[in-house]
């Protein structure tokens, strides 16, 4: 969904993917687990995803130091599930995540398609427009998560 240009599922696998620190969230439908989101026809129990990785934003220079920040990474939802709250679900869970990590800073390399959810979710941009081949226009945003609301996941 996010790399249609790609061959194969295989060829979406980053290098990072298998890091130790690496951190996989999903939000599943409630027919799975309890806490899920209900939605009805879709075709798996998962509606979104995105992954952490321990990596430093070195795209610009910030005013954070190496090993304070997440890097959030291949942030989707399903269409069929889109503004049901689960892109929400999974930032809360990455804010969770990077807290209990001890870090501060939360940040992306967003598409312009979805300035408006980081936006929401509380994401300030870092950058101007710059464009990554076979996707299109981003800017780098990030979120102080102490500055997030502390929620229950
Ligand atoms: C961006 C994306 C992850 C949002 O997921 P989602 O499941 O629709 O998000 P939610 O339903 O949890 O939305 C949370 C809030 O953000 C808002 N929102 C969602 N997408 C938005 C957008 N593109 N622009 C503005 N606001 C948006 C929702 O209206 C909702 O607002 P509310 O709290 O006032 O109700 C999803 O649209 C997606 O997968 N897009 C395609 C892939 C992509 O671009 N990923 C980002 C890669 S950087």
């Amino acid at each position: 969904m996010l790399w249609p240009h790609k061959p194969s599922p295989e060829a979406c696998v980053l290098p990072v993917d298998n890091d130790p620190g690496a951190v996989h969230l999903g939000v599943w439908t409630q027919e799975e687990v309890p806490w899920g989101i209900r939605v009805s026809d879709l075709p798996g129990p998962l509606l979104g995803a995105c992954s952490l990785f321990q990596q430093h934003c070195d795209r610009i220079a910030v005013p954070w130091q190496e090993g304070d920040d997440l890097r959030l990474r291949v942030m989707g939802t399903l269409p069929q599930a889109r503004g049901m709250g689960a892109g929400a679900a999974l930032i809360r869970a990455a804010v969770e995540e990077t807290r209990r990590q001890g870090r501060c800073m939360l940040w992306c390399d967003a598409r312009e398609v979805a300035f408006g959810f980081y936006e929401r979710m509380g994401f300030d941009f870092l950058n101007d427009m710059y464009h990554i081949p076979d996707i299109g226009p981003h800017r780098t945003m990030a979120l102080d998560v102490s500055l997030a609301p502390q929620l229950k996941i």
